[in-house]
């Protein structure tokens, strides 16, 4: 009796071994990490935590499904909206005391689900109209003590329809457009103290409205004419 040749027999191995080639690679990938960043605690709550570690960059390597990103009190420079905007479940990112001059349009474009951000204590110096345009969840953004912070775009929160509370405490802000802001239907809290308002033609809606609706605002509201 002779042994028919099975030549397909190898056929489905090497399909096998495709397939644990591939899926060897998307494990390896940066993007799908299991792992932390260096010098960041990761729990599994999916909080990482990286406050206070002299990073000077944006953490690499952070878990895809991560919910919460503290990296304040570092030194870290730039956002970099690739590496953001892969952590489209983020709900709570603090940004606090970092050397952030610049945010630009596309940083935050992907954090719908996002209701926390604070950029607070950093060197910003003007937000454009499209910055805060994707954050559809936006609840509370803090941005204060930026103390070269001058200009802040009409436009800059006319699409965060969620907003509660914005604090722009302690920046250096002489203007402030208030047509978008009047019209957020959630805004009950405004801080707008330690900035030296001018309150001129160009200026007299914010002044009105701070006088009228003063239980909407934080803290003691300083007016310099
Ligand atoms: C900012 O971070 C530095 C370094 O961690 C720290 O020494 C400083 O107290 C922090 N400042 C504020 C306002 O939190
Ligand atoms: C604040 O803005 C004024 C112009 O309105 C500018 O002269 C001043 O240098 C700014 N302050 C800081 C700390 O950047
Ligand atoms: C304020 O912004 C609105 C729309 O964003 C614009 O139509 C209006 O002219 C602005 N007001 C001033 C005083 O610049």
């Amino acid at each position: 009796m002779r042994l028919a040749p099975q030549p397909t027999s190898a056929q489905p191995l090497r399909l096998v071994v495709f397939l644990v080639l591939l899926g060897a690679g998307v494990v390896c990938s940066p993007v799908i990490s299991a792992g932390c960043p260096d010098r960041c605690v990761c729990d599994d709550q999916l909080v990482v935590q990286c406050a206070g570690q002299h990073l000077t960059t944006f953490p690499v390597n952070l878990p895809l499904a991560t919910r919460q990103l503290i990296i304040s009190n570092n030194r870290i420079a730039e956002l970099p909206p690739l590496a953001l905007n892969y952590l489209s479940d983020l709900v709570y990112l603090d940004c606090s005391n970092n050397s952030l001059t610049e945010i630009s349009e596309s940083t935050f474009g992907n954090l719908r689900k996002l209701a926390y951000l604070d950029l607070s204590f950093n060197t910003l110096l003007r937000i454009e109209d499209r910055t805060f345009g994707p954050l559809a969840s936006l609840v509370m953004l803090r941005m204060t003590d930026n103390p070269g912070l001058s200009e802040i775009h009409s436009d800059a929160f006319s699409e965060n329809e969620a907003l509660q509370v914005l604090d722009v405490s302690r920046n250096n802000l002489t203007a402030l457009n208030i047509t978008s802001l009047i019209a957020l239907p959630a805004l009950r809290s405004v801080g707008l103290s330690g900035n030296p308002w001018s309150c001129q033609c160009d200026n007299e809606d914010l002044c009105l409205w701070v006088h009228l609706e003063t239980f909407k605002f934080q803290g003691p509201v300083s007016l310099l004419f």
